[in-house]
């Protein structure tokens, strides 16, 4: 039986038919009102943000109405309640991440989803995952600075790709040979270009800029339609046994990274590949205490989302007085970031060389670290210029162009410590 509290529904429905019978059939229940009839998304959005409601009951072809705009419903308090429409898929406004679904004229059950009854009705808030072998997400973060995030991030995909390892040589920057993917092999990887401050990765492999992946694919989510097909469509494989998801081609385009739609798109990721890769940019903080709309997106929703889904932070500083202070206050900052970020962390001291920490430099960082920290693990990757200016050259990556370079094998030594960290293995 439900319970006899009070609900304050907010109607936005298309078409006025159907918005007539909702608001009749509801209006007819004891301790429902029906307080507002909205004739567009950005009217519920004003209205459900100023308190005006506790359930918001919406038609699927509401124009605009994507998971960001769910989203932002929901974190004003407010149930979802979509109803059916002819034209657009159940699995499509399943996808949405509201609390329930309803066929367009089923007043009873209409009213069952809005009373907060019939959970049975509910349309799961964000897709289900698969049910076994689901991939791992690993987040590369780390203070600003240029600290080796990209470079990071780049050579662990290849290692855990075992890019190098026995895999065909590509003979020539864009004559690529295009391997057949292996969608869930345990060696696939995605990398993910999340960084909202300077996208890199495109360049850095020699693809193409034209159309960002990672924003194709957080639209789809945004829309209810990604599926794990067109996460593949949107990220094309740019190293044999490596999808790239590429990033947006200009900062300004952050808008197109929200953390509601990437939430999902990292979901999605684990069914595509054993390990999904992400760049992410260096700012965690949340905007909210400089923004009178709280509601406004997050440039920085990109990177927390990735930090929140990951099972594995890679955090990456460099190996020198100023590195070292900002990633002993990044590890701090990450420990109260805005979001939890419940993954395993491994941190890595890049670019470690004796002229920027003094003789027996190594002991020097772990030292540093240890003491100013807390840290006594740190994986540490040498000052390699060599290596990785023919890498920025060429446009690959260390297996392919110094296969011999100290940093790839420690690169690859990261390899084998992410692999160790998973918590459940993914079977060879
Ligand atoms: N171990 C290394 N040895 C030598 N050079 C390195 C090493 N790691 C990274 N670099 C170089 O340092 C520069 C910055 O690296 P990278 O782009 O990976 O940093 P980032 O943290 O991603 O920076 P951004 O703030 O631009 O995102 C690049 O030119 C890269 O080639
Ligand atoms: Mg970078």
């Amino acid at each position: 039986m439900s319970e006899e509290r009070a609900v304050t529904v907010l109607v936005a429905v298309q078409s006025p038919d159907e918005e007539a019978a909702a608001v009749t059939v509801l209006g007819a229940q004891p301790h429902v009102t029906v307080a507002r009839r909205c004739a567009e998304l950005s009217e519920l959005l004003a209205s459900a943000e100023a308190g005006g409601g506790t359930v918001a009951v919406v038609s699927g072809d509401l124009p605009g109405l994507d998971r960001e705009a769910v989203a932002r419903l929901r974190v004003a308090g407010l149930r979802v309640v979509v109803i059916e429409d002819p034209a657009t898929p159940a699995a499509r406004l399943a996808g949405l991440g509201g609390d329930a679904v309803v066929a367009g004229g089923d007043a009873e059950n209409l009213v069952a989803a809005v009373r907060g009854d019939g959970q049975e009705a509910a349309a799961p808030p964000v897709p289900a995952e698969p049910a076994s072998r689901p991939g791992t997400i690993v987040a590369v973060w780390g203070p600003s600075g240029s600290p080796g995030r990209t470079t990071t991030a780049i050579e662990l995909a290849a290692a855990l790709a075992g890019v190098g390892s026995g895999a065909p040589r590509r003979t020539g920057l864009l004559r690529r040979p295009r391997p057949v993917p292996q969608p869930h092999g345990s060696s696939t990887v995605v990398l993910a270009d999340a960084d909202t401050y300077a996208s890199s990765v495109t360049s850095r492999l020699g693809l193409l800029d034209d159309a960002p992946g990672l924003a194709a694919a957080a639209r789809a989510a945004g829309q209810g339609v990604l599926d794990v097909v067109t996460l593949a469509g949107h990220s094309p494989v740019a190293l044999p046994g490596v999808r790239v998801l590429t990033g947006i081609t200009r900062a300004s385009r952050w808008p197109e990274l929200p953390a509601s739609s990437l939430d999902v798109v990292f979901q999605r990721c684990r069914e595509l590949a054993a390990w999904t890769v992400v760049d992410c940019g260096p700012v965690l903080e949340t905007d909210e205490l400089l923004m009178y709309d709280t509601r406004a997106p997050q440039r920085n929703g990109a990177t927390l989302s990735a930090l929140h889904a990951a099972d594995v932070v890679v955090v990456v500083g460099g190996a020198d007085p100023v590195g070292l202070q900002r990633l002993v206050r990044g590890l701090e900052d990450l420990r109260d970031a805005p979001v939890p970020v419940p993954a395993a962390r491994l941190v890595v001291v890049n670019r470690v060389r004796v002229s920027a920490v003094g003789r027996r430099a190594e002991a020097q960082v772990r030292d540093a670290l240890a003491r100013y920290g807390g840290v006594g693990d740190a994986h540490l990757v040498p000052d390699d210029p060599a290596g990785l200016d023919a890498a920025l050259l060429s446009g690959r990556v260390l297996a392919e162009c110094a296969p011999s370079s100290p940093a790839r094998d420690a690169f690859e030594g990261l390899a084998a410590r992410v692999r160790d960290l998973v918590p459940v293995p993914v079977p060879v």
